[in-house]
């Protein structure tokens, strides 16, 4: 009896290695190891060449691992080939067949299983109606928008009830407006079929929105895996904090750690910074004190004695939401984001230029990373 999995799909210490056409080898998976649960939407997210569509080629079969290997379903995949693994994939150019309606794309699939006619047409209709494009069955792909193109490339997808469905930067070719629209509709597809989709990306809003977990990637490796908010808020190296979101770094050496707390000697401030120990640091070795810059307090005097900082404002930008403020603290400049919660036409309402205020961190919100 096939044994119940947790988890859709698991790489054990995967590692692909391609002989480069200029002649040397590259891991461009470079042992790599990831769980992905069953019903989770789970994203692989990093720059470009770091190994998310090779990871996912692996998964679907088109490509064997060269150490290592690939379960689903609890089962080691070895080299079984595309068609006999519980996967279907979408790819980011969505390469609907032209000739054919929106009817036939999705209907294909099934013809090729020989299904009886009456359970094509009501597994189509029940796909068409989840992407919502009940009532264009007979147009043509060149007929459809890009957002309704890529749902017909979801639906073709979805109506073969795989397990899993692979997709690879599915909206890359949609502008913003219409890729956010999809982002949420996608996410909602998802969940109302509860079928598990591992989705890969370089955008990272679109990694947080959408996401239960992310792995976030470079160079063919996982730097850190969690969901959202682990990610953004805990990230455990000095590389996920400044890929995700914006962080401010300020770099000095461990003077104590105290349980939670860490205390780090920041030479360019002249003086010593609190923040959460992240269990990574050392006494007198070198950390990183790391700061979102929507966590930073101004205020005109000191909130306490501990982590607060005379500076002047260098610049200073109105984005709308928010003013980003840049201050000179010691050696360093620090970048600041606050929300605009007034609605303002003083210039005054805002900080301009060499003015001089006082930066507070909150020891809970500062992270104490290691400097590598
Ligand atoms: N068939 C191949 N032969 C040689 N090198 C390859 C091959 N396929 C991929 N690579 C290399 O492996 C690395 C990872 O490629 P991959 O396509 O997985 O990256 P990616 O993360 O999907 O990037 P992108 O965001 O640009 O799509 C790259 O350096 C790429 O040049
Ligand atoms: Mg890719």
């Amino acid at each position: 009896m096939k044994e119940l999995s947790e988890f859709a799909v698991e790489m054990r210490d995967v590692v692909k290695t391609f002989k480069t056409p200029e002649g040397t080898m590259l891991n461009a998976v470079d042992h790599v190891n990831m769980n992905i649960k069953n019903g989770e939407f789970f994203s692989m997210l990093g720059s470009s060449g770091c190994g998310k569509t090779t990871s996912l080629r692996m998964m679907a079969g088109f490509e064997w691992p060269s150490e290592g290997e690939i379960y689903i379903e609890g089962q080691a995949m070895g080299h079984t080939p595309p068609f006999q693994r519980n996967v279907n994939t979408v790819f980011q150019s969505y390469a609907l067949f032209q000739h054919m309606t929106v009817y036939q794309n999705i209907a294909f699939g099934l013809e090729m299983e020989k299904a009886p006619p009456d359970e094509i047409k009501a597994r189509v209709g029940r796909v068409l109606d989840m992407v919502q494009l009940m009532g264009m069955e007979k147009r043509f792909p060149k007929q459809l928008s890009g957002g309704q193109q890529q749902r017909i490339a979801l639906a073709r997808a979805l109506v073969k009830l795989p397990n899993v469905l692979l997709l690879d930067e599915p909206l890359g070719a949609l502008d913003l407006k219409l890729r956010k629209e999809m982002q949420l509709e996608l996410k909602a597809i998802q969940q109302k079929v509860g079928i598990t989709f591992i989705y890969v990306t370089h955008d990272q809003e679109e990694a947080l929105t959408m996401s239960d977990r992310i792995a976030v990637m470079s160079k063919g490796k996982v730097m850190q895996m969690g969901t959202p908010v682990e990610i953004y808020e805990r990230p455990t190296s000095r590389f996920v904090a400044g890929f995700i979101g914006e962080s401010n770094f300020l770099e000095g050496t461990v003077q104590s750690i105290n349980g939670e707390r860490a205390n780090v000697l920041v030479p360019a401030l002249m003086t010593e910074v609190t923040g959460l120990n992240t269990g990574k640091v050392k006494m007198g070795e070198k950390a990183v004190v790391c700061i979102r810059p929507e966590k930073i307090r101004i205020s005109d005097e000191p909130v306490s004695k501990q982590n607060s900082f005379r500076g002047a404002v260098k610049t200073t930008t109105y984005i709308g939401s928010d003013t980003h403020v840049y201050v000179e603290v010691g050696k360093l400049t620090i970048k600041v984001w606050e929300q605009n919660r007034v609605s303002s036409l003083d210039p005054k309402a805002y900080y301009t230029a060499g003015q001089n205020l006082t930066l507070n961190l909150m020891p809970e919100n500062t992270l104490i990373l290691a400097d590598a």
